[in-house]
């Protein structure tokens, strides 16, 4: 039987009223929340994640600020993994990809053109150097890139075509000293252990904003590709979460796609943004749910009341966190709605109780526990070198002694020849000898014949 969500986001302070958002009611299971810095969106968020987890629903969030760790059921320190951002994954074309993330690092260090065909281009190279021949073919399963950080030689290798190619090198330089990239082969974090239960992947850690974005950027693409090899299927199973969603907002960014297409999959996306302008008009358009709180920006409020059909100045007295308009794409006005916090919820106090940071970090844990493994191949690997070592002196020794024994053999033999030799030279002087003694027998005899006869 297909599952069907149902998350209580507060009430309506005027009447009271429980104020529901189920995702099957909407034209799309997504929901975006606007509001200016301090005004609840966070919370909500959280508020949101706890209801989807009480559901049994899946959620993976890129947190950006260490926000949602409390909640996690595993917690992701992708750093102690490793990523390759030109990972090719299975289906991927190649080409494909490097459109796509040489459109990303465009977006996240903002380069113009020029810049970005460099990138795009170099990724090709990267590839042809990688030994594939041709970058419009599916990958298979034996795509086996060269480790990312020859992506930063064949840069500089493209000086002689792109004059301003040291310019750019500077400017995207911080990417080559992210251990998360720089330590990655051919292989690469898997998703697969990540989408389970509450997934927070932190990001705080590394170096830059850009860096964050990107990260996320690739996993999302990661994640889009997961969807197309799982299939479609018509119950949500999981909710992709982002906050500060500006970030990773940009024309033809993975966000945009997850938003257009992940429904088909079973997926939703949640957004926070600051402003409304942080979306595009079709974006905001088509989102199934959108909560808007209160904002300082006049042109803000003046947005915002258009697109949920309530006036400015009773969308401007908004004043308290958490309090602000809600509209589902099911019904034709707004509502008011507070949201309930997270403190408040039964579920929080649940989990408060039995978050333990050690078992949180499951994923990283099986990480750690890959390497160890990897480290004791290499030990019984360094183990059996060596071994093998002794044995090659051991065999060295033997030939040698083998070695002294023939010569010392072939040195009797000589021996033995030549003295053959000379038995046969003493034979061959003997032989003459015997003819010699023979033939004076005979004499002898024939002197004795003839005595003989003249005897009688
Ligand atoms: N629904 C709410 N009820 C009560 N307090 C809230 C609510 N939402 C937010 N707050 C409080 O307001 C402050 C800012 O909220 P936050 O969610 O971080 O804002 P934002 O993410 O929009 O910047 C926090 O201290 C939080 O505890
Ligand atoms: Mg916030």
């Amino acid at each position: 039987m297909k599952k069907s969500i149902s998350i209580f986001l507060g009430q309506d302070p005027t009447n009271k009223k429980k104020i529901l958002w189920v995702p099957d009611q909407e034209k799309n299971p997504h929901l975006i929340t606007i509001g200016g810095s301090g005004s609840g969106k966070t919370e909500t968020l959280k508020a949101i994640m706890l209801e989807l987890k009480s559901q049994k629903v899946n959620s993976l969030i890129l947190d950006f600020h260490n926000d949602f760790k409390v909640f996690a059921d595993n917690l992701v320190q992708i750093d102690e993994a490793t990523l390759h951002p030109l990972e090719v994954q299975i289906n991927e074309k190649p080409l494909d990809v490097a459109y796509k993330v040489s459109k990303m690092i465009a977006n996240v260090f903002s380069l113009g053109e020029v810049q970005e065909a460099i990138i795009r281009d170099s990724i090709k190279q990267f590839y042809m150097k990688s030994g594939i021949k041709d970058l419009k073919e599916k990958n298979d399963g034996k795509i086996t890139l060269l480790p990312f950080r020859f992506f930063k030689d064949i840069l500089y290798e493209s000086e002689i075509k792109a004059p301003g190619i040291q310019k750019l090198i500077a400017k995207i330089s911080v990417l080559f000293d992210v251990d998360l990239f720089m330590n990655a082969d051919s292989t690469s974090v898997s998703l697969d252990s990540v989408i389970k239960k509450l997934s927070v992947i932190e990001l705080l850690e590394f170096p830059t904003d850009e860096v964050k974005s990107l990260v996320g950027d690739l996993l999302l693409n990661k994640l889009i590709n997961q969807l197309y090899i799982k299939g479609k299927t018509d119950e949500y199973w999981l909710y992709v979460v982002i906050d500060e969603a500006h970030r990773m907002m940009y024309p033809g960014s993975p966000v945009e796609l997850l938003l257009r297409e992940s429904r088909k999959y079973g997926v939703g996306i949640i957004l926070a943004s600051q402003r409304p302008t942080d979306f595009s008009e079709t974006i905001l358009a088509n989102a199934g749910t959108i909560v808007a709180f209160q904002t300082s920006l006049d042109k803000d409020a003046v947005f915002l009341s258009k697109q949920l059909r309530i006036n400015k100045e009773k969308f401007q007295k908004l004043n308290d966190a958490g309090l602000g308009y809600v509209l589902f794409s099911s019904q034709d006005d707004s509502q008011k709605v507070q949201i309930v916090p997270v403190g408040e919820r039964k579920e929080y106090k649940e989990i408060e109780q039995t978050f333990d940071e050690d078992e949180a970090s499951e994923y990283f844990i099986k990480e750690q526990t890959r390497i160890k493994k990897e480290k004791a191949k290499l030990d019984l690997l360094e183990e059996k070198n060596k071994k093998s070592l002794e044995t090659i002196r051991e065999l060295q020794q033997d030939m040698h002694a083998l070695k002294g024994e023939i010569e010392r053999k072939v040195y009797v033999i000589e021996l033995s020849k030549k003295e053959m030799k000379n038995v046969e030279k003493e034979n061959i002087l003997l032989s003459h000898e015997n003819d010699k003694l023979t033939s004076r027998l005979k004499a002898k005899e024939k002197e004795v014949e003839k005595l003989a006869k003249k005897a009688k």
